[in-house]
């Protein structure tokens, strides 16, 4: 029997997870804000925000950028379903093109598929490949295409043309001519699931990358609040004393992720660079070399 990538778990993972469940405080607070601030080091991406899943980031992305009802959103037709859900889920038509023999998305096609309707596109880098985002946001800042945009709310307006929103759910570690997954498209989601090259158990996180003038630290805030029910308190800091009041300030999700699962991520991210990644080249080059014509 072949396992499925089975999740890395040493004495480094069961000590961090250990502190958390012995600390008093199981869910969001220090160990997610350690886990955001670790990703963010690691990508070079400007602000992080660690949800429960990245189909909950993908969500959100879509959410904040005022994406829904009458709206299309272009995505590869071969990916895992949670792409195109996120996009149903907000309420918004997923548009499927074809994929170009590397199995990423394809600019022409992506191209052919835009409307007066199209606010979002999802490239996804599958297994780990990044898609052509060069091409992509060479298409995206068109005059033609450009002139098809049409905003309908004011982050739409700001950015002024389609939002490249990364599905990165397997290219945590990539990289795309020298640039790091998380730090190339406007907004990037990663998968933490269990089969992951770095888990939560479930997970994910949001990588912003917004250009000017946006202010990435505002809309990690914004993405904060969504993720918690539109809470202006997360419970961490309401525990804290005289920290009781809090305001319900938009119709947010339930989309947090609990310390206790960021610390898996914490000691697995330790680990990444000199073990976790070479395991996965090393399972790999097996493979290769076991199918070798
Ligand atoms: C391409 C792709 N996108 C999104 C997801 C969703 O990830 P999650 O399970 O963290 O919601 C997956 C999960 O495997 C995936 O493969």
């Amino acid at each position: 029997m072949i396992p499925f990538s089975p999740p890395f778990i040493d004495d480094d993972v069961l000590q961090e997870v250990d502190d958390v469940l012995t600390s008093g405080w199981i869910t969001t607070g220090p160990k997610v804000q350690q886990l955001e601030h670790e990703v963010k080091k690691f990508t070079g991406c400007e602000e992080v925000v660690c949800v429960n899943s990245a189909t909950s980031g993908l969500m959100l992305a879509l959410r904040c950028f005022g994406i829904g009802k009458d709206d299309e959103v272009i995505i590869p037709a071969y990916t895992y379903a949670a792409t195109a859900l996120a996009v149903y889920h907000i309420g918004a038509k997923p548009v499927m093109v074809d994929i170009k023999s590397d199995f990423t998305i394809d600019p022409e096609k992506v191209r052919e598929a835009i409307t007066g309707r199209t606010k979002a596109i999802i490239p996804v880098d599958i297994a780990g490949w990044p898609a052509d985002y060069d091409a992509l946001y060479s298409l995206v800042v068109e005059p033609e295409v450009k002139a098809k945009f049409n905003p309908t709310s004011d982050e739409q307006k700001k950015l002024g043309r389609i939002l490249i929103l990364s599905d990165g759910a397997h290219s945590f570690g990539a990289t795309y001519k020298g640039k790091p997954s998380g730090f190339i498209a406007d907004i990037t989601i990663f998968s933490f699931h269990a089969v992951k090259n770095v888990t939560t158990a479930e997970g994910g996180c949001v990588c912003l990358n917004l250009p000017s003038p946006f202010d990435n630290n505002e809309l990690f805030k914004k993405l904060k609040l969504m993720s918690l029910n539109g809470q202006t308190k997360d419970a961490y800091t309401k525990s804290k004393a005289g920290g009781w009041r809090y305001d319900i300030v938009l119709p947010g999700y339930k989309m947090n992720m609990p310390d206790i699962c960021a610390a898996i991520g914490l000691a697995q991210l330790r680990k990444y660079k000199k073990y976790l990644i070479k395991e996965r080249q090393r399972v790999a080059l097996t493979y290769d070399n076991v199918f070798k014509p």
